[in-house]
């Protein structure tokens, strides 16, 4: 059994989105979208998670990804940790399960985790009680489902039918969680055609079973695209030297508004953050009218609504009701 799913198919933990269904990553975008119009509420805030406790334990750099997550749980009305693990005792050799032991004998319901170690995620949610949901917000080069979701919220928003699009992933292919997700999602969703364009010294070893088409030449690979994801160089995750110069990787792959031109006419441009202008992309890329970016990190809390709510078991005809439904109007008086 998937250790992702309960009994009854439904969300338990939310670590990548391989082994999930087409049928549930559909789900989390609609439920997503019942949330989108929370923060125009006067109260920015649904009682679907009151009284459950929700750590952010981030053992990496974050900024979009955990300041949303905090913001999502708290929209959610659920009581927030944030673990300072400079500050905690990781530092003074307590293992990540000791950790987590201690976290949850304080009665923590939910874990959102980002670790260097991929697998750390799934690791975890092995070794917690069954009431204990974990969320996977990155796990070394392996997964960042989250992430993906609210990429393909974004696309959807755009775009619509995945079937009919040609989607280009740029950059650093080897060492991305991002992209590792986006490929599973994509596919998942039918995309009509997945590229990724990428010097053959980032293209992964098991490149063949990726189900993407593989291109090294961005001005070909551009060609006809509907949507365009750059990806940082993961400089951190690089054992040694994998490109000449940062310089001369602008030069080839770094994107402009001229080498954009080649894209459709109504291509969008897209990147997880955080951006290196003048390495993946210029300014006037990243702030033109193509670019999507930023709306990427407002979908991100509608997104990591959803999949908290549902992997809490807060159904999701309840999550529409209380989001973006009628009944969100009559029940935002009675929440605290
Ligand atoms: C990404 C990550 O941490 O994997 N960023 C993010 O979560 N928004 C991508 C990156 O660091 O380049």
């Amino acid at each position: 059994m998937s250790l992702q799913l309960d009994e009854k198919g439904k969300l338990r933990h939310f670590l990548s989105i391989d082994g999930l269904s087409r049928e549930l990553l559909i789900d989390i975008l609609d439920t997503a979208e019942s949330f989108a119009t929370v923060p125009e509420q006067s109260v920015k805030k649904v009682p679907l998670l009151r009284g459950k406790t929700i750590v952010n334990l981030f053992f990496e750099a974050s900024t979009r990804t955990r300041t949303t997550f905090e913001l999502a749980a708290k929209r959610l009305s659920a009581d927030v940790l944030n673990i300072n693990i400079g500050a905690s005792s990781t530092v003074k050799g307590e293992t990540l399960l000791d950790t987590l032991r201690n976290l949850q004998a304080m009665h923590a319901d939910m874990f959102v985790v980002r670790h260097q170690e991929s697998g750390s995620a799934h690791f975890i949610a092995r070794h917690v009680k069954p009431y204990v949901s974990i969320i996977n917000a990155g796990d070394g080069r392996h997964a960042h489902p989250t992430q993906a979701m609210l990429d393909m919220f974004t696309i959807r928003r755009h775009k619509k039918e995945f079937g009919k699009l040609c989607v280009a992933i740029i950059g650093d292919i080897l060492h991305s969680r991002v992209a590792r997700s986006q490929i599973n999602a994509l596919n998942m969703l039918g995309t009509g055609e997945v590229r990724v364009i990428t010097p053959k010294t980032l293209l992964p070893n098991g490149h063949h079973s990726l189900g993407v088409q593989v291109h090294h030449d961005l001005k070909t690979g551009l060609k006809g695209t509907d949507v365009i994801i750059m990806l940082r160089l993961q400089n951190e995750r690089m054992s040694g030297a994998m490109l000449p110069s940062e310089a001369e990787y602008f030069r080839l792959y770094g994107l402009t508004e001229e080498k954009l031109c080649g894209a459709k006419s109504d291509a969008i441009v897209m990147h997880p953050g955080p951006i290196n202008r003048g390495v993946e992309m210029d300014s006037q890329v990243a702030d033109g009218p193509r670019s999507v970016i930023l709306q990427q990190v407002s979908h991100g809390i509608a997104i990591r609504m959803a999949v908290m709510s549902m992997a809490m078991h807060q159904g999701t005809g309840e999550a529409k009701d209380w989001g973006g439904g009628p009944l969100s109007r009559g029940k935002r008086g009675s929440e605290a």
